[in-house]
């Protein structure tokens, strides 16, 4: 796992020195989050992959995570402390988001955790973050089994049975697509259960699946799946999967002669996808959290912040997911009777109608949230055009 250098606004507020560390060993677990508190600086701790095949999620939720506390330590801070955020890079792997988010706790002693983007990562951070009692915030993991994990686990985006209803819906009906083929990622949990959630509303919808492929995330060559898909003429392909692997199923898939639509989820959701898709992905739909093209002030007032601190780089979803996250954790640590991992998990589920830049942010009895999602068309030029937004 590699320490990720704090954004300096935050190493001005106590990034490295203020982590208290007073906690006995073998304390309770929820005794560290006093500890968290301790001084003149609230920590959290944030795990994301900073590096590997999906580098962007990780730095574009880092870049909203800093907007964000950077504006709550503006404006006074939590309880009349400045807050200050740990990031350690898991590199894309299960494990090391496990570990880190051992050591934010047992080390750090962070009053909570915000990540992980990828719901496997999520899962598995979040065996740790509910048996040592400290509340874990995922901005953008679907997969429902993820809060399902216990009543610390949170997360402020909408889940993948939705997700894959919006899908398969917009296939049948807008696209009028009766028959499709998957091509799905069986080592990615948030890619099995898309597929598995849009497989069930698409049937219900009268369509067929004429063909269900897999491979593992890191794969690079997928032309034997898309050779046998491509034998079985779907008339769309839906790829629930991470923006790396898409990109090249994509380019594989125009070289083979499949020039049927591409759908997918949130997964495809970075500025890589068209760097690295060019013309193959032009054409395709994927669904997502926000649109930037979303007229209200509130997400056109966030833009303009987001690109004068990210050097004129325009915000995607994971952006915006992030730093709504934060201040939902924020807005819920100024309700808490105290900085300790139950009053904080309290405080944050009875977060109510709170107004996010992806939307109004409810969080209901399973620890999710309930929002709109919006479908995006892959323009030429790699614009992302926004096509129609859809209530839960
Ligand atoms: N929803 C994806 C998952 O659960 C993660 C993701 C969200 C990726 C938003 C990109 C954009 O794994």
């Amino acid at each position: 796992m590699k320490r990720v250098l704090c954004a300096a606004l935050v190493i001005a507020a106590g990034c490295k020195s203020n982590a208290p560390s007073t906690s006995a060993p073998g304390a309770a677990p929820h005794d560290n989050a006093p500890a968290a508190s301790a001084g003149d600086t609230i920590l959290v701790g944030e795990v994301g992959s900073m590096t590997g095949a999906e580098a962007t999620f990780g730095t574009s939720s880092d870049n909203g995570i800093r907007l964000a506390v950077k504006e709550l330590n503006a404006a006074g801070g939590i309880k009349g402390k400045k807050l200050a955020v740990k990031v350690l890079d898991d590199e894309g792997k299960p494990e090391e988001a496990a570990t880190a988010v051992t050591k934010l706790i047992t080390s750090d002693h962070v009053a909570a955790i915000l990540g992980e983007v990828a719901s496997t990562r999520s899962l598995f951070m979040a065996d740790v973050a509910q048996r040592l009692q400290v509340p874990m915030v995922s901005p953008s993991s679907t997969n429902p089994k993820v809060t399902e994990k216990g009543d610390f686990i949170f997360r402020t985006c909408f889940i993948d049975p939705f997700q894959g209803e919006v899908i398969a819906k917009f296939a049948k009906t807008n696209l009028k697509v009766d028959k499709v083929a998957i091509l799905r990622d069986v080592r990615n949990d948030y890619s099995v259960g898309l597929a598995n959630f849009f497989t069930d509303t698409f049937k219900k919808e009268g369509g067929t699946i004429v063909g269900d492929e897999s491979y593992s995330a890191g794969d690079v060559d997928f032309r034997a799946q898309l050779t046998k898909l491509k034998g079985l003429s779907p008339q769309a392909l839906i790829i629930p999967g991470y923006y790396t692997d898409v990109a090249l199923i994509a380019r594989q898939a125009r070289e083979l002669g499949i020039n049927v639509p591409m759908l997918g989820g949130d997964g495809w959701d970075s500025p890589k996808l068209t760097e690295m898709g060019g013309v193959a992905i032009e054409g395709s739909y994927f669904v997502n959290h926000y649109s930037v093209e979303d007229p209200s002030p509130r997400v056109q007032g966030f833009i303009a912040k987001y690109k004068a601190a990210a050097g004129g780089q325009v915000p995607d979803s994971l952006a915006a997911q992030a730093y709504d996250t934060m201040l939902v954790l924020a807005d819920a640590m100024k309700r808490a009777k105290d900085l300790s991992g139950p009053a904080v998990r309290d405080a944050l589920a009875a977060t109510k109608d709170f107004p996010g830049v992806t939307g109004d942010i409810t969080i209901d009895d399973k620890r999710n949230a309930r929002k709109a999602a919006v479908v995006l068309k892959i323009a030429p030029g790699g614009k992302y055009e926004f096509v129609q937004k859809i209530l839960p």
